[in-house]
């Protein structure tokens, strides 16, 4: 048996999709489970770069199943121009699987995500704005509408018909025009016409593929640090990023999953508002942006950059049982003088090294750093953890003390050929 959960342990961001692409040569199948098209994947090979968005980072094999499981919020209409996308630039044998049990995201979801957000004002989470907090929220509030009802007409006018009448009542309160049901259901029906050959129960899917021994990859989209559990509520997305919510998600046995890698960059960034302990400013801020194209994927802001943060890597380490992690974005680094580490929060005279619940001590957290030396070396053509320079090699060291887990691979730029692998562990 083999499977791996790929989870991203920071604020979301750090190179999953890299990584997921880089393992997913040796997969069999690659998982997407929670989440939507909030997310960004960026892929990169053979000079291309291609941006995913819900489409499962193995879609470039033809040999990889790629599913798409019950955890996710899927946005029909975004999805089939991703896929047409992906065509248009020859991607076009792939294999695709999608949960008839996952929710799928309307254009009053959108709507209302931008309401409120403006209507909390200066509380605003900084939503990607694509609906997921909302498709979530009818999920939970039993009015969401499934894949399997969208595939079928008959099911998804009910389904539709009725929900609508709620949604129009909560488009109104936020000053929003109401929806005409026909022109949703007329172009949203097609829609479900085009997906219906790829809908199946991904959950005996995943079943059948481990208990014959194929290798799994379960593609984590966001960040520990967002979970809707774990993360820094409010502002986290709506969804559970951790290895934990894989079982729920894709509908396996908690028994199946083996090994759990984290994927965190070799500093911390972060986008969209809420407290961020190690942020930094000015000139080396700007440096970091820079060097790493720190702009996001699906809404281009700038994203927000700190040191590495060790307490919410321990943290993430915790709750998601990561036992491996992949540095990302490590020639990044290259060029600076000293490099800071976060291994504790000075909280109101108290040093604490575990994430505290609430904003208020995290806004009040000071962090207490190690202070290593820099290398000034391009690292960017290393092939093994040897020919690195002494003073990074000092740094993936401090890493895994200071987070408790196995540096297992590091990556020094976006190709595939730039991740060295450590440790086997797929
Ligand atoms: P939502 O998921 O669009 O509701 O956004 C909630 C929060 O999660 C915001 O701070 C977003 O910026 C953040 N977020 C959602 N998806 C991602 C992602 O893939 N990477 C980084 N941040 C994300």
């Amino acid at each position: 048996m083999s499977t791996l959960v790929v989870v991203g342990s920071q604020w979301g961001d750090e190179g999953k999709g890299k990584i997921t692409d880089y393992l997913a040569q040796n997969a069999d199948v690659v998982v997407r489970s929670q989440g939507g098209n909030n997310a960004g994947h960026t892929i990169s090979f053979g000079g291309e770069k291609f941006a995913l968005r819900s489409i499962p980072s193995g879609i470039f094999s033809p040999h990889i199943k790629n599913v798409m499981a019950n955890g996710m919020v899927i946005d029909p209409k975004q999805m089939l121009e991703e896929l047409e996308g992906l065509e248009a630039r020859g991607i076009k044998d792939y294999q695709l699987f999608i949960s008839n049990r996952a929710h799928i995201v309307l254009p009053y979801h959108r709507l209302l995500d931008g309401a409120f957000e403006q209507f909390k004002g200066d509380k605003k989470i900084g939503t990607t704005k694509r609906g997921i907090g909302p498709a979530y929220a009818d999920k939970a509030n039993r009015i969401g509408i499934r894949i399997a009802d969208l595939i079928d007409p008959e099911l998804f006018k009910i389904a539709l018909s009725d929900t609508l009448k709620i949604k129009n009542m909560e488009l109104k309160m936020v000053g929003e025009e109401p929806l005409d049901f026909n022109s949703i259901y007329n172009e949203y029906k097609e829609y479900g016409q085009r997906i219906k050959k790829y809908v199946c129960d991904t959950s005996e899917l995943l079943e059948s593929e481990i208990e014959k021994g194929s290798k799994v990859l379960f593609e984590g989209a966001q960040g520990v640090m967002l979970c809707i559990d774990h993360g820094t509520y409010p502002y986290v997305t709506s969804s559970s990023p951790t290895a934990a919510s894989v079982p729920l998600n894709a509908g396996i046995a908690p028994r199946y999953i083996n090994n759990v890698l984290g994927i965190c960059k070799a500093y911390t960034t972060r986008v969209g508002e809420g407290p961020f302990p190690t942020e930094i400013e000015g000139d080396l801020a700007n440096y970091i942006r820079e060097r790493g194209h720190e702009y996001g994927t699906v809404t281009k802001r700038p994203r927000r950059v700190g040191y590495l943060d060790a307490v919410a890597l321990n943290y993430a380490r915790r709750v998601s049982g990561i036992n491996y992690l992949s540095l990302m974005l490590f020639d990044v680094l290259s060029g600076l003088e000293e490099l800071k580490i976060c291994y504790a929060y000075e909280i109101d005279g108290k040093v604490v090294k575990t994430m505290p619940a609430t904003l208020k001590e995290l806004e009040n957290a000071k962090p207490m750093y190690v202070t290593l030396p820099g290398f000034k070396e391009d690292i960017t053509n290393v092939k093994s953890f040897d020919e690195l320079p002494e003073n990074a090699k000092l740094y993936i060291k401090k890493v895994e003390e200071l987070t408790n887990t196995k540096v297992a691979m590091f990556s020094v730029g976006p190709d595939r050929l730039q991740t060295i692998k450590l440790i086997e562990i797929f």
